[in-house]
């Protein structure tokens, strides 16, 4: 399995530590477990920020980073190991794994932590947290401030600063290491097999759910614990639905049906869109649609390269789209004056693409200063480009309406442009009938 090095994780806290303030202390905690129904859980997944600093894949934890701290700087508080519970639910670290496979200076059971941080932040200027995204965590916090308040008669210094750590934090998730790039790409080959098998599998007559069901096989063939996202398999008007996850329609010959589905390798997502004739054959409409929707993704990649700004992507599909849908005579008027006016948004209403990580709308910001971020070598993103026509839209010809097309792809800043990771995913006309063909050749 292709995973992040143990060693990345302590680089991380060290350049993490080394941008904080003198005498400041950072504290994270780690994700809750989520019930889905009374005695049954939510399968687990950490904190993105809470896995990028420790790869620590526990619940009930509390990491700690103290820069300059004797005694060592990386604090993790963790659940003990407990026989019985382990023999129902799983091995546990315990603080000595903790120490000893997870690289803390120094571990203690988490039912001591009401105990021991007070006294950790206690003489620290500054807290680092990640305030607001964690309410009862941020109560906590505010418990442990009060205990070293209430003693400050007896010389105890409380912290007068306070500061979200998301934005050093996440500035760093948004530079892709080589690491980070070779676990997205292994996420990005599993998805693209993934998207080939349920071309290779679509019939009409199937449902929604019978490709979802070729996705979840090759995910989880590939060691994928989950999607990165709810999967969309969005068959004929459901195409038009940007967030469909019903996945309950029967596939009908001369419909499409568009996946947007990836999985999730180490806690990193991919992201991948395909749209594709049900029959095996796009008809002429559905064609035209898709070429342009693919004409404007390839306007898009030409846009991705460092020193471009983040925007600039997103402003060549809205031009390929705009124009592209006066040739076809969905929209009237003049290219420009449209594009000022918006007129493509009723057919093209999200943007080209997002940062990608470990979660599939990465974090990282996208203007700095009021201007439209700069893009940099590392950076890893999406380019999505749509077109969809409402079945209901009256002011087109009718064999366009109910018409969605996305394509979706992963990649990332490379020095002289960027690098495709999902590639393994057939694209053009010819190659996805070409694919399907074959599929039902075997199939016969
Ligand atoms: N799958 C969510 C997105 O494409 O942004
Ligand atoms: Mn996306
Ligand atoms: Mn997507």
């Amino acid at each position: 399995m292709i995973h992040i090095p143990k060693s990345e994780y302590g680089r991380r806290r060290k350049a993490l530590m080394a941008q904080m303030e003198p005498n400041s202390i950072a504290i994270l905690p780690a994700a809750a477990v989520a019930i889905r129904n009374r005695d049954v859980e939510h399968v687990y997944r950490q904190d993105s920020d809470f896995q990028y600093l420790s790869g620590f894949p526990e619940p009930q934890a509390v990491l700690v980073l103290m820069p300059g701290r004797v005694h060592g700087e990386y604090i993790l508080f963790c659940r003990e190991r407990n026989a019985e519970r382990e023999l129902w639910d799983g091995l546990r670290a315990g603080q000595e794994g903790a120490i000893r496979d997870f690289g803390a200076d120094d571990a203690f059971p988490i039912t001591d932590i009401d105990d021991i941080l007070p006294g950790l932040i206690e003489g620290r200027d500054r807290v680092y947290s990640a305030m607001g995204s964690n309410p009862e965590f941020d109560r906590h916090l505010m418990e442990w401030i009060n205990v070293i308040r209430s003693k400050a008669n007896l010389g105890a210094q409380p912290p007068n600063e306070f500061v979200a750590l998301d934005h050093l934090l996440h500035d760093m998730r948004l530079y892709k290491s080589a690491a980070e790039v070779k676990v997205m790409r292994e996420a990005a080959r599993i998805s693209a097999q993934a998207h080939v098998r349920a071309m290779q599998a679509c019939r009409a007559g199937l449902h929604e759910f019978s490709l979802e069901a070729e996705l979840d096989y090759e995910f989880r063939k590939g060691g994928a614990k989950m999607p990165a996202y709810g999967s969309i398999v969005a068959a004929g008007r459901n195409s038009c639905i940007l967030h469909y996850q019903q996945n309950d329609a029967v596939l009908k010959d001369g419909d499409l049906v568009l996946i947007d589905a990836g999985c999730e390798i180490d806690c990193y997502a991919s992201d991948i869109t395909r749209t594709f004739p049900v029959s095996g054959k796009y008809s002429a409409e559905q064609k035209a649609i898709y070429e342009l929707v693919l004409a404007a993704q390839e306007a898009a990649f030409a846009e991705i390269a460092p020193n471009k700004h983040w925007n600039q992507a997103h402003e060549a599909t809205v031009r390929v789209i705009t124009a592209g849908l006066v040739k076809l005579g969905l929209l009237q008027g003049d290219i420009d004056e449209l594009i000022a006016g918006e007129a493509y948004k009723a057919f093209y209403m999200h943007r080209a693409g997002h940062w990608l990580g470990m979660d599939v709308h990465d974090v990282g910001e996208y203007k700095v200063g009021g201007e439209w971020r700069v893009l940099e070598v590392g950076m890893a993103l999406t380019v999505e480009p749509g077109i969809y026509i409402a079945p209901d839209n009256q002011n087109v010809a009718k064999k366009w309406r109910g018409i969605g097309v996305r394509i979706e792809d992963d990649v990332v800043v490379t020095k002289t442009g960027c690098e495709v990771l999902t590639g393994g995913v057939p694209k053009t006309v010819a190659e996805i009938e070409a694919l399907m063909a074959a599929a039902r050749t075997r199939a016969a």
